[in-house]
């Protein structure tokens, strides 16, 4: 089983993108998890796209996205929201929509984030549903991982540090394949 790892930030030392090499390090047996980048993706501009076309950092995103089994997002919270950088890379991954259906369509999804903050990236989470709903992509809610105080949970090169978040990433993980593993069987 493919899984591709999608980190919602561009900062060096991303929570998010820590969490998911977490994630890659434990990653069940069977199960690859390749964790891709948003870097490089411009601002959607639709007089670029008409004039470029779809930029290679996008295009290559969409074909880990739609050659993956399942897609883990990683998400940060910004403003009781999800990060406009994050739901850029996402929407250039919608283009040109005839692609929609061959990237996202009936891909499940599991949705992860990491704050400094308290609330583990509830809010952001949440709102990301609708947006997946609309690309026909199958947002899974079987376990939640909101990861809070992310500054305490993995230490300076962004080791996963904390026990307990180590144990419910793990229970996460393998619940979301079992899952991934169902939705594929009722699919072939
Ligand atoms: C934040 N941050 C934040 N955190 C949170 O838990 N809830 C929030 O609403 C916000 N809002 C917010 C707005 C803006 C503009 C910024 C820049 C930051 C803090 C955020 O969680 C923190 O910067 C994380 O470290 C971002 O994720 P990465 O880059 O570590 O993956």
């Amino acid at each position: 089983m493919k899984i591709v790892g999608i980190p919602g930030s561009l900062r060096r030392g991303s929570f998010n993108r820590a969490l998911l090499e977490a994630a890659r390090e434990r990653a069940p047996d069977g199960v690859e998890l390749e964790v891709a980048s948003i870097a490089g993706i411009p601002l959607y501009d639709a007089d670029r796209e008409q004039a470029d076309g779809v930029p290679e950092p996008v295009t290559r995103l969409k074909d880990l996205i739609a050659d993956a089994d399942a897609i883990l997002l990683a998400s940060p919270e910004y403003n009781a929201s999800l990060p406009g950088v994050m739901k850029n890379a996402v929407d250039w991954c919608t283009r040109p929509p005839k692609d929609i259906g061959r990237v996202w369509g009936g891909k499940p999804v599991g949705l992860m984030g990491a704050t400094p903050g308290r609330g583990g990236t509830r809010f952001a989470q949440a709102a990301w549903l609708p947006v997946l709903h609309a690309l026909g992509a199958v947002p899974w809610g079987g376990k939640h991982l909101y990861v809070a105080g992310a500054a305490g949970a993995f230490d300076p090169q962004g080791k996963l540090v904390d026990e307990a978040v180590d144990a419910l990433l793990r229970e996460y993980l393998s619940a979301f394949s079992e899952f991934v593993t169902q939705v594929r069987g009722v699919r072939s």
